[in-house]
Protein backbone atom coordinates (compact mmCIF):
# COMPACT_ATOMS: atom_id res chain seq x y z
CA UNK A 1 0.00 0.00 0.00
CA UNK A 2 1.19 3.42 -0.92
CA UNK A 3 0.35 6.71 1.04
CA UNK A 4 1.17 10.39 0.20
CA UNK A 5 3.32 12.19 3.04
CA UNK A 6 1.78 14.41 4.75
CA UNK A 7 3.34 17.42 7.23
CA UNK A 8 6.30 19.26 7.81
CA UNK A 9 5.88 21.09 4.42
CA UNK A 10 9.34 22.89 3.79
CA UNK A 11 9.36 26.97 3.52
CA UNK A 12 10.77 26.55 7.20
CA UNK A 13 14.90 25.77 7.05
CA UNK A 14 14.46 22.63 8.63
CA UNK A 15 14.51 20.82 11.92
CA UNK A 16 15.94 22.64 14.20
CA UNK A 17 18.46 21.36 16.94
CA UNK A 18 18.83 23.80 19.91
CA UNK A 19 22.00 24.67 20.88
CA UNK A 20 21.60 23.40 24.29
CA UNK A 21 20.19 19.94 23.75
CA UNK A 22 22.56 17.32 25.23
CA UNK A 23 21.68 14.72 22.41
CA UNK A 24 20.42 10.77 22.90
CA UNK A 25 21.53 9.01 25.52
CA UNK A 26 24.17 6.38 24.15
CA UNK A 27 23.24 3.35 26.15
CA UNK A 28 19.76 3.42 24.82
CA UNK A 29 20.95 3.22 20.90
CA UNK A 30 22.62 0.20 19.17
CA UNK A 31 25.84 1.12 17.88
CA UNK A 32 28.81 -0.80 16.46
CA UNK A 33 31.52 -1.45 19.44
CA UNK A 34 34.55 -0.36 18.47
CA UNK A 35 33.20 2.75 19.03
CA UNK A 36 32.55 2.77 22.56
CA UNK A 37 33.79 5.92 24.69
CA UNK A 38 34.77 7.59 21.12
CA UNK A 39 31.24 9.40 21.27
CA UNK A 40 29.37 11.21 23.52
CA UNK A 41 25.54 11.26 22.15
CA UNK A 42 22.97 10.71 19.83
CA UNK A 43 22.53 13.69 18.18
CA UNK A 44 20.04 12.27 15.51
CA UNK A 45 19.22 8.67 15.53
CA UNK A 46 19.12 6.66 12.12
CA UNK A 47 15.56 6.41 11.81
CA UNK A 48 14.69 10.26 12.50
CA UNK A 49 17.43 11.04 9.48
CA UNK A 50 15.63 8.68 7.06
CA UNK A 51 11.75 10.00 8.31
CA UNK A 52 13.52 13.96 7.30
CA UNK A 53 14.70 12.56 4.35
CA UNK A 54 11.43 11.40 2.95
CA UNK A 55 9.91 15.27 3.45
CA UNK A 56 12.95 16.35 1.42
CA UNK A 57 12.64 13.79 -1.29
CA UNK A 58 8.63 14.52 -1.86
CA UNK A 59 9.40 18.73 -1.63
CA UNK A 60 12.17 17.93 -4.04
CA UNK A 61 10.11 15.82 -6.53
CA UNK A 62 7.08 18.48 -6.37
CA UNK A 63 10.29 21.33 -7.19
CA UNK A 64 12.48 19.58 -9.31
CA UNK A 65 11.01 16.16 -10.60
CA UNK A 66 10.51 16.72 -13.71
CA UNK A 67 11.86 14.53 -16.69
CA UNK A 68 15.51 14.19 -15.39
CA UNK A 69 17.06 14.61 -13.05
CA UNK A 70 20.85 15.14 -12.24
CA UNK A 71 22.29 14.56 -8.71
CA UNK A 72 25.44 15.13 -7.94
CA UNK A 73 26.53 13.99 -4.95
CA UNK A 74 29.47 15.30 -2.91
CA UNK A 75 31.65 12.40 -1.72
CA UNK A 76 32.80 11.48 0.69
CA UNK A 77 30.41 12.57 3.39
CA UNK A 78 27.11 12.89 1.14
CA UNK A 79 27.18 8.94 0.25
CA UNK A 80 24.82 7.98 2.56
CA UNK A 81 22.25 10.80 2.68
CA UNK A 82 23.21 10.47 -1.34
CA UNK A 83 21.77 7.09 -1.70
CA UNK A 84 19.08 7.42 0.30
CA UNK A 85 17.57 10.46 -1.15
CA UNK A 86 17.42 9.60 -4.24
CA UNK A 87 16.07 6.05 -3.32
CA UNK A 88 13.31 8.10 -1.66
CA UNK A 89 12.65 10.22 -4.50
CA UNK A 90 12.67 7.48 -6.83
CA UNK A 91 10.21 5.19 -4.36
CA UNK A 92 7.77 8.74 -4.35
CA UNK A 93 7.87 9.36 -8.19
CA UNK A 94 6.89 5.53 -8.77
CA UNK A 95 3.61 6.04 -6.63
CA UNK A 96 2.13 8.78 -8.30
CA UNK A 97 3.53 7.75 -11.72
CA UNK A 98 5.95 10.87 -12.40
CA UNK A 99 7.66 10.12 -15.67
CA UNK A 100 10.79 10.73 -13.41
CA UNK A 101 14.68 10.01 -14.38
CA UNK A 102 17.66 9.87 -12.02
CA UNK A 103 21.13 10.26 -12.64
CA UNK A 104 23.87 10.08 -10.28
CA UNK A 105 27.16 11.58 -10.71
CA UNK A 106 29.45 12.18 -8.28
CA UNK A 107 32.26 15.08 -6.92
CA UNK A 108 35.04 14.66 -4.24
CA UNK A 109 36.05 17.08 -2.32
CA UNK A 110 38.48 17.39 0.68
CA UNK A 111 38.46 20.15 3.18
CA UNK A 112 39.33 18.51 6.78
CA UNK A 113 42.01 17.76 9.05
CA UNK A 114 40.98 16.66 12.07
CA UNK A 115 37.31 18.39 12.88
CA UNK A 116 39.14 21.83 11.50
CA UNK A 117 38.81 22.99 8.04
CA UNK A 118 41.73 23.45 6.28
CA UNK A 119 42.33 26.84 4.01
CA UNK A 120 42.32 25.07 1.27
CA UNK A 121 38.86 23.29 -0.67
CA UNK A 122 40.14 20.22 -3.05
CA UNK A 123 37.78 19.23 -5.80
CA UNK A 124 39.41 16.28 -6.97
CA UNK A 125 37.54 15.62 -9.76
CA UNK A 126 36.17 14.70 -12.15
CA UNK A 127 37.23 17.14 -14.27
CA UNK A 128 34.08 16.84 -16.95
CA UNK A 129 30.52 17.69 -15.88
CA UNK A 130 29.69 18.57 -18.90
CA UNK A 131 26.94 16.33 -18.68
CA UNK A 132 25.10 18.56 -16.50
CA UNK A 133 24.58 20.83 -19.36
CA UNK A 134 20.48 22.25 -19.83
CA UNK A 135 20.04 19.85 -16.45
CA UNK A 136 18.15 20.15 -13.88
CA UNK A 137 21.15 19.64 -11.14
CA UNK A 138 20.41 18.73 -7.40
CA UNK A 139 23.77 18.97 -5.18
CA UNK A 140 24.00 16.68 -2.32
CA UNK A 141 25.88 17.51 0.43
CA UNK A 142 25.83 16.16 3.66
CA UNK A 143 26.76 19.12 5.64
CA UNK A 144 27.26 22.91 5.24
CA UNK A 145 29.03 24.69 7.56
CA UNK A 146 30.81 28.07 6.54
CA UNK A 147 29.22 27.64 3.35
CA UNK A 148 32.43 28.04 0.93
CA UNK A 149 32.40 24.74 -0.12
CA UNK A 150 29.26 25.50 -0.96
CA UNK A 151 29.91 28.36 -2.61
CA UNK A 152 32.73 27.39 -4.48
CA UNK A 153 30.87 24.04 -5.89
CA UNK A 154 28.35 26.00 -7.15
CA UNK A 155 30.87 28.53 -9.19
CA UNK A 156 32.19 25.00 -10.34
CA UNK A 157 29.28 23.77 -11.72
CA UNK A 158 27.85 27.01 -13.17
CA UNK A 159 30.39 26.52 -15.47
CA UNK A 160 28.82 23.57 -17.42
CA UNK A 161 26.00 25.96 -17.78
CA UNK A 162 22.98 23.99 -16.43
CA UNK A 163 19.36 24.67 -16.67
CA UNK A 164 19.18 25.10 -12.67
CA UNK A 165 20.75 23.99 -9.53
CA UNK A 166 19.38 23.40 -6.35
CA UNK A 167 21.55 22.26 -3.47
CA UNK A 168 20.36 19.76 -0.71
CA UNK A 169 22.04 19.67 2.56
CA UNK A 170 21.24 17.34 5.43
CA UNK A 171 22.70 19.31 7.94
CA UNK A 172 23.45 22.87 8.39
CA UNK A 173 25.63 23.60 11.12
CA UNK A 174 25.25 26.96 13.50
CA UNK A 175 28.31 28.79 12.97
CA UNK A 176 29.70 31.93 13.34
CA UNK A 177 29.54 33.95 10.39
CA UNK A 178 27.60 30.74 8.99
CA UNK A 179 26.78 30.56 5.21
CA UNK A 180 25.03 33.61 3.37
CA UNK A 181 22.81 31.46 1.75
CA UNK A 182 21.64 28.43 3.08
CA UNK A 183 20.44 24.72 1.02
CA UNK A 184 16.92 25.19 -1.00
CA UNK A 185 16.49 21.69 0.72
CA UNK A 186 17.98 21.46 4.83
CA UNK A 187 17.28 18.39 6.38
CA UNK A 188 18.65 20.04 10.42
CA UNK A 189 20.25 22.54 11.76
CA UNK A 190 22.60 21.33 14.38
CA UNK A 191 24.59 23.41 16.93
CA UNK A 192 28.30 23.85 16.22
CA UNK A 193 29.93 20.86 17.33
CA UNK A 194 31.60 18.14 15.84
CA UNK A 195 29.05 15.45 14.34
CA UNK A 196 30.50 12.02 12.64
CA UNK A 197 28.41 9.16 11.61
CA UNK A 198 25.63 8.50 8.53
CA UNK A 199 29.28 8.73 6.37
CA UNK A 200 30.59 11.75 8.16
CA UNK A 201 34.02 11.24 9.31
CA UNK A 202 37.02 11.84 11.43
CA UNK A 203 39.80 11.40 9.42
CA UNK A 204 37.95 8.47 7.78
CA UNK A 205 36.50 6.94 10.85
CA UNK A 206 33.22 6.75 11.94
CA UNK A 207 31.97 6.87 8.12
CA UNK A 208 30.40 3.23 8.78
CA UNK A 209 28.25 4.42 12.52
CA UNK A 210 24.61 4.79 11.29
CA UNK A 211 23.42 7.56 13.36
CA UNK A 212 24.65 11.08 13.05
CA UNK A 213 26.62 11.54 16.79
CA UNK A 214 28.83 14.13 18.80
CA UNK A 215 32.75 13.10 18.68
CA UNK A 216 34.17 12.75 22.52
CA UNK A 217 37.34 14.02 23.61
CA UNK A 218 38.64 10.04 23.65
CA UNK A 219 37.20 9.95 20.13
CA UNK A 220 39.30 13.13 18.92
CA UNK A 221 42.73 12.14 20.52
CA UNK A 222 42.20 8.19 19.12
CA UNK A 223 42.16 9.15 15.92
CA UNK A 224 44.46 11.91 15.73
CA UNK A 225 46.57 12.45 12.59
N1 LIG B 1 31.72 16.37 10.95
C1 LIG B 1 32.30 15.78 9.88
N2 LIG B 1 32.69 16.44 8.79
C2 LIG B 1 32.48 17.77 8.79
C3 LIG B 1 31.88 18.45 9.88
C4 LIG B 1 31.48 17.70 11.01
O1 LIG B 1 30.94 18.22 12.02
N3 LIG B 1 31.81 19.75 9.54
C5 LIG B 1 32.36 19.85 8.30
N4 LIG B 1 32.76 18.68 7.84
MG1 LIG C 1 35.45 14.63 6.13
Amino acid sequence: MTHSLVGSGRKEQGVVIEEGWPGYDLELFNYPEHYRGDIDSVLIPHGVIMNRIECLARDILEEIGHHTLMVLCVLKGGYKFCADLVDSIKAQSHSTNSKLTTRVEFIRLKSYLNDHSTEDLHIIGPEDLSMLKGKNVLIVEAIVDTGKTMKALLQHVEMFQPKAVKVAGLLVKRVPNGPGTLPDYVGFVIPNRFVVGYALDYNEYFRDLNHICVISETGKLKYKV
